[in-house]
């Protein structure tokens, strides 16, 4: 099946509620890892890359790769841009071939992120492509934007009403007590689900996206921590705060850093337990096998996508 846009399983999430997993990609690896795990589940599927994927991987090896894996499937296969900076970038992976891009205005003022986004939306729309837009700050590090809990601003809903219209653009991510990375609660988890209905009520047909939404599985922490990391009390939005979310109108949640975990667990355990290992497939086979565990678990188990297909 060639690559497609977001726009038709956004239409089905929101009318049968249930979640589209956004998956970042920055190898081989790991884009077969999520597009197996898909296929198996019979879900559909967002492939997304930031522009430090972009810059590790090269966007024709990450476009070729991703096309690669939308040949060998039936299901439906996005490729969007992750934390779009500039109109520059957006450009760029638009004129490339990507089906989706993000641009990330949170960092700036409310006029001056409705001006960015506009002109990304007008490009995007004349050549086909979506826009994902992003309103209210999470706490964390977005690329080279790092945001401290104080700052971090939730999104106010009459707000996401005018940026919409103002905008037109096609989703909208937004800030509810998520963070990127892997220390998301210092103390209990919790997502404002308040928040989240008043922007629903607000904007019921726009696609609603959660950033920094991994679970920073614990299996995988202590997996990476048997092995030698150091990764001492990390936290992330358990997977019942997750499947409430996908129920209650979030379309596409975004994961990353399960992901980082799932690989450097499995490696760090085989380069602990077979240190005369040097062939790299010896490592990264039982890495792409551990991330797409991990994907089909999301997609079956919490985001109810599988079958969406
Ligand atoms: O939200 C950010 C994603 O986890 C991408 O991270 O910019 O280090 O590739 P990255
Ligand atoms: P995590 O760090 O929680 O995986 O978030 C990823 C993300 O939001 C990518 O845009
Ligand atoms: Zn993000």
């Amino acid at each position: 099946m060639p690559i497609v846009s977001t726009k038709e399983m956004f239409e089905k999430s929101m009318k049968e509620g249930f979640a589209i997993g956004a998956f970042n990609i920055n190898n081989m690896e790991i884009i077969q890892g999520i597009v197996d795990a898909a296929s198996s589940q019979n879900s559909p599927v967002i492939l997304q890359a930031s522009s430090g994927a972009i810059k590790y991987a090269r966007i024709n090896y990450l476009m070729k790769m991703v096309e690669a894996a939308a040949e060998e499937t039936n299901i439906p296969i996005a490729i969007h841009l992750d934390h779009g900076p500039d109109f520059e970038t957006c450009k760029k992976c638009i004129d490339a071939g990507f089906t989706s891009v993000m641009i990330d205005g949170s960092k700036y003022s409310f006029e001056e992120n409705i001006e960015i986004t506009k002109k990304v939306v007008e490009y995007a729309h004349s050549k086909g492509v979506v826009v994902e837009a992003e309103l209210g700050q999470l706490a964390g590090i977005e690329d080279d934007v790092n945001v401290s809990n104080e700052d971090a601003k939730y999104t106010d809903p009459m707000q996401a009403k005018e940026f919409v219209e103002r905008t037109g653009c096609d989703s909208l991510a937004i800030a509810i007590g998520t963070s990127h990375g892997a220390y998301k609660f210092k103390g209990e988890a919790k997502l404002r689900f308040d928040i989240l209905d008043e922007i629903k009520k607000e904007i019921p047909n726009t696609p609603i996206v959660l950033h920094g939404a991994s679970t920073v599985i614990p299996e995988l922490v202590k997996m990476c921590n048997k092995y030698g990391a150091e990764i001492p009390g990390a936290k992330g939005v358990p997977d019942e705060i997750l499947r409430e979310a996908s129920v209650r109108g979030v379309s596409k949640i975004n994961v990353d850093t399960d992901l980082r975990l799932a690989m450097t667990g499995s490696i760090r355990k085989v380069f602990s337990e077979e240190p005369s290992t040097f062939d790299p497939r010896k490592y990264l086979e039982p890495a792409r096998e551990k991330v797409r565990e991990t994907v089909e678990h999301k997609i079956r188990d919490v985001f109810g996508s599988s079958n969406k297909a």
